[in-house]
């Protein structure tokens, strides 16, 4: 399995122009997932960290082309990093967006579950609950029935996948907003 590091993600991000308010929010996203990724591990789970820190950083690698150009950026970003020849990072970057609805009803944690759930955490660069990342997404991007649909489908779909890994876990889903308060400016 070939997986970036760090360095190459972050170039990644750079190549595309991302800015860095994106690129620190994928930093964070890749910490939160990472941390919750240990967690797991911790109980038994077999789960990939040095996977969890890449797709963390890259997943949202074409929001910034997305912005200027339009289109799904998760589609978009996942063909970057396929054809960069990263392909299981590839799966993470389109399943933050696209999850694949057997994974949720499975129940069965896997990286693209856990990514995508450390990225519902993160608003900006700050850890906060669910429904607060949801509320900022109601107003940023709700402004029809369609796309309102769509975002209460990735709320419903967001806390199935905390029930998932929560029930794993000995700590409560807000107990992340804590820790992570700690180091809020990094
Ligand atoms: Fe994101």
């Amino acid at each position: 399995m070939k997986i970036p590091n760090d360095k190459t993600a972050i170039k990644i991000l750079k190549q595309y122009h991302n800015p860095v308010h994106i690129i620190r929010h994928c930093v964070k996203v890749a910490k939160v997932a990472v941390f919750i990724g240990n967690m797991l591990r911790e109980t038994g789970c077999n789960i990939s960290i040095p996977l969890l820190q890449a797709g963390g950083l890259l997943h949202d690698v074409a929001k910034y082309k997305s912005v200027l150009y339009g289109g799904d950026h998760a589609i978009i970003g996942a063909k970057i990093i396929t054809d960069i020849g990263y392909e299981d990072v590839a799966r993470i970057v389109e399943s933050h967006v696209h999850l694949d609805p057997t994974l949720l009803s499975a129940g069965q944690i896997c990286e693209e579950l856990v990514v995508n759930y450390a990225d519902k955490r993160v608003k900006h660069t700050s850890v906060v609950s669910l429904e607060e990342r949801f509320e900022d997404l109601f107003k940023r991007y709700g402004h029809n029935e369609k796309s309102i649909k769509r975002i209460d489908e990735l709320y419903r779909q967001g806390l199935h996948m905390e029930k998932i890994i929560f029930d794993r876990l000995d700590i409560k889903p807000i107990k992340l907003n804590i820790i992570f308060r700690r180091n809020c400016n990094d």
